[in-house]
């Protein structure tokens, strides 16, 4: 058995699905029993796969496209995190009954595996938001943000990569994650999105995304998020860029100082840039076997 390797002794000899539970530690009775509405919106996706910009403009679109308003608080905050709850309760307070009272509608963001998400999701069946994105530059990304984090010891990229295909990381396993929620029988409300289509034609997803949520918008409402969202800005802006988080993270462990943008480069296609023919192919045939693999929603 592979066990993560940590600088963080709480997270200390947990496996891969562990290593999910130890984010939430006391918290994963409170997860499963959390009360969920029929007007929530849950946004879902593995790390690194375009889910901040997906949470800042699914805000703007319940929030009157309000760009103003989207500067007063992290958009964490706004669209919230719902994972990590040990250590968003220890530093800002935030756990199953400040999310309960937060103004409706309520709109989460996750990367939790599907059979980690709250009960209630699955009778009351609120909105869910997919989004996906090619494995190879997921892999690039969680490198680099696994190198900023207070809790992890990352290797080289060359182990970061065997730990992603050996199901030994964050969140893995990558492919029962993926394609469990893209598999979910019988479930009327979830549209799926991927990071490749938002970058290549940003107007569409934010127009199908709005119809989705069934909220009108104009063409200038679209011009105005497809600006306000553009890499450039959200790297800069204060309350996107997770430059506070990572503030914050870094109060509780002494030794690790970010060194990457969370916001980092915003391209398709940049494994090309770090990855060899070889690793190319592995992970293309990896990610080709996915079809024979079992659904695991129950677990
Ligand atoms: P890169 O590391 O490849 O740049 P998540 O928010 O799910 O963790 O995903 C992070 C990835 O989305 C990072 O990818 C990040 O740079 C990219 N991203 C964030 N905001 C973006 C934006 N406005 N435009 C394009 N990509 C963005």
């Amino acid at each position: 058995r592979v066990i993560i390797k940590t600088k963080n002794p709480k997270f200390k000899d947990f496996p891969p699905a562990m290593f999910v539970k130890g984010f939430l530690q006391d918290y994963e009775e409170r997860v499963k029993n959390f009360k969920v509405y029929e007007d929530d919106v849950w946004l879902i996706g593995f790390p690194r796969s375009g889910t901040t910009l997906m949470q800042e403009i699914i805000w703007l679109i319940l929030n009157d496209y309000d760009v103003e308003k989207a500067k007063s608080a992290d958009t964490y905050n706004r669209a919230q995190w719902f994972d990590f709850f040990n250590v968003l309760h220890k530093i800002q307070g935030v756990d199953a009954d400040y999310m309960d009272k937060m103004p409706r509608p309520r709109i989460f963001k996750t990367h939790l595996p599907v059979q980690f998400l709250p009960d209630q999701i699955w009778t009351v069946k609120p909105k869910m938001i997919h989004i996906h994105r090619d494995v190879k530059d997921v892999a690039i990304s969680l490198y680099h943000l696994r190198k900023n984090s207070f809790h992890d010891d990352v290797g080289t990229m060359e182990e970061h990569f065997e730990q992603i295909l050996n199901d030994r990381t964050w969140y893995t396993p990558y492919r029962e994650h993926v394609l469990n929620y893209q598999r979910i029988p019988d479930y009327p409300n979830i549209l799926y999105l991927t990071y490749e289509e938002l970058l290549a034609d940003k107007a569409g997803v934010i127009k199908q995304t709005a119809k989705f949520l069934n909220t009108p918008i104009t063409e200038e409402q679209v011009q105005k998020l497809i600006d306000h969202s553009k890499f450039e800005k959200m790297q800069k802006n204060k309350t996107t860029n997770m430059q506070h988080y990572h503030e914050l993270f870094n109060q509780l462990s002494n030794d690790n100082k970010p060194t990457d943008n969370f916001i980092r480069k915003g391209i398709v296609g940049d494994h090309k840039n770090a990855m060899s023919e070889e690793t190319i192919k592995r992970f293309d045939e990896w990610w080709a076997q996915r079809t024979t693999l079992k659904p695991g929603y129950n677990k």
